[in-house]
């Protein structure tokens, strides 16, 4: 059992002062160590070489688990919340829409998107950076996968209500009761209301798609056709649900975090302006110390080994990419941001999980990559953005509220 542990709540106290420094002090404790939510164990796998196996585990052994039950409350049935044959059938579905063919469709739209951004700065101005880019993700998500069929109000509110989902979703998992879910809280009351709109515009995309287009709605209702199963309105609604949810967040997080460390180090920024395959060591260097996932979740369905540890049927299984990224067996000085860790052949693959692996790695990991490339190198071609000096946000937080920068206009590129 991890030290720190208090009655009723658990180790919720300390999850809530630092959740990756947490999950990273308990590599000292063990390659597999108990914690409480509350009064519930889970049992958090600090090990890279068992995270592997648990991620390869078979659905008769392993499913997903508690964070996919609160995720479930929105995304339903969708392709992140189901497992084993019916889970398989819904990626190849899926499939066809995330190919790489259209993965060069998608950096078209990414890069229209992102000059627009751009150009609608002016020298000088203040941006709150997070804001622009959960605007330009929802904006491209909606263009690339949804068919570009949401007005502006509805994109608009989704860049804004997204990532409260998103951070709602680990608040509920870490949580001591799930009782407190109930409780008429401000949050608890947003939570609703979003839950509500969000699947209201979900519902109005899948209703007005006749399946004839390259996006996300359509390609499944060919997968579908001739096919009597899952292709019902609410699956597919659940899936769009699903993509609406995953895509957005992450991506918007990542692209603003390699702006932040550009602007907190001039070197960094001079070279990754003038050699591209170094700004790529930046970006993979963004994924790794600042990982937009605290930690995901699975649950055994019979007695699992991991290695000496045997699990019990039904035992919440945790496993934080981000802390494991932060393994100093696999990355000296791991809380330190250098991309030319990244020059040589590089750390053991196995340490580093951006997109997860198994079963239900990230189906938009192309996607996601291509959009963080193609948006910082548009934007970088014309401005430099500008932190506050005394802006420095510590290595615990993943998700800041805010990132607020000013533009700078490149010498000689016109605003
Ligand atoms: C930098 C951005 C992103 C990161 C770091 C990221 C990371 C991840 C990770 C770690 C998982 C696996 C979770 C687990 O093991 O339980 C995952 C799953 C998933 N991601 Fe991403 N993701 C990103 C962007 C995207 C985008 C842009 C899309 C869609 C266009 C997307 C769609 C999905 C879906 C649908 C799943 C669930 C797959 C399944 O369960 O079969 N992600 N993502």
């Amino acid at each position: 059992m991890a030290p720190g542990r208090q009655p009723l709540v658990g180790h919720m106290p300390v999850l809530a002062r630092d959740v990756v420094g947490f999950f990273e002090s308990l590599r000292d404790v063990g390659d597999v160590v108990e914690i409480r939510f509350g009064r519930r164990p889970v049992h958090v796998i600090t090990d890279a070489e068992l995270v592997h196996r648990a991620m390869g585990a078979g659905p008769d052994d392993v499913v997903q688990g508690r964070l996919y039950d609160k995720l479930a409350r929105v995304a339903g049935d969708g392709v992140a919340c189901t497992d084993g044959p019916g889970h398989l059938d819904q990626r190849r579905a899926l499939l066809p829409a995330f190919r790489p063919a259209r993965t060069e469709q998608f950096a078209g739209v990414v890069r229209e998107e992102a000059l627009a951004l751009s150009r609608s700065w002016r020298p000088g101005q203040p941006v709150d950076l997070l804001r622009d880019l959960y605007r330009l993700t929802t904006r491209t998500t909606a263009r690339a996968l949804l068919g570009g069929d949401l007005d502006d109000a509805d994109t608009n509110w989704l860049a804004d209500n997204i990532p409260f989902l998103f951070g709602i979703f680990a608040l509920q998992t870490l949580s001591p009761s799930d009782l407190l879910e109930h409780l008429p809280t401000a949050t608890n009351r947003r939570y609703a209301d979003v839950r509500r709109r969000l699947r209201s515009i979900v519902d109005g995309v899948v209703s007005r798609n006749h399946g004839d287009g390259d996006d996300i709605v359509s390609t499944l209702r060919r997968a579908h056709r001739g096919r009597d199963v899952g292709a019902d309105d609410r699956r597919l609604a659940d899936e769009v649900a699903t993509i609406l949810v995953t895509a957005i967040e992450p991506a918007a997080t990542v692209i603003a975090w390699t702006f932040y460390h550009l602007a907190r180090d001039p070197a960094v920024e001079a070279r990754a302006h003038a050699d591209p395959a170094y700004l790529g060591r930046v970006i993979t260097e963004v994924l790794r110390l600042r990982h937009p996932i605290y930690f995901v979740m699975r649950r055994t369905l019979r007695p699992v080994r991991l290695g000496p540890y045997e699990l019990p049927a039904g035992a919440d299984v945790l496993w934080s990419n981000a802390a494991i990224h932060r393994d100093a067996a696999a990355f000296p000085d791991p809380h330190v941001f250098d991309p030319d860790r990244w020059t040589s052949a590089g750390p053991p693959p196995r340490h580093f999980l951006p997109f997860g692996g198994g079963a239900h790695k990230c189906l938009g990991h192309r996607f996601a990559r291509s959009e963080i490339e193609v948006v910082v190198a548009t934007i970088t071609a014309r401005w430099r953005l500008r932190l506050d000096p005394d802006e420095e946000i510590p290595l615990g937080v993943l998700h800041p509220d805010r990132m607020p920068m000013s533009v700078v206009a490149r010498d000689g590129v016109p605003s």
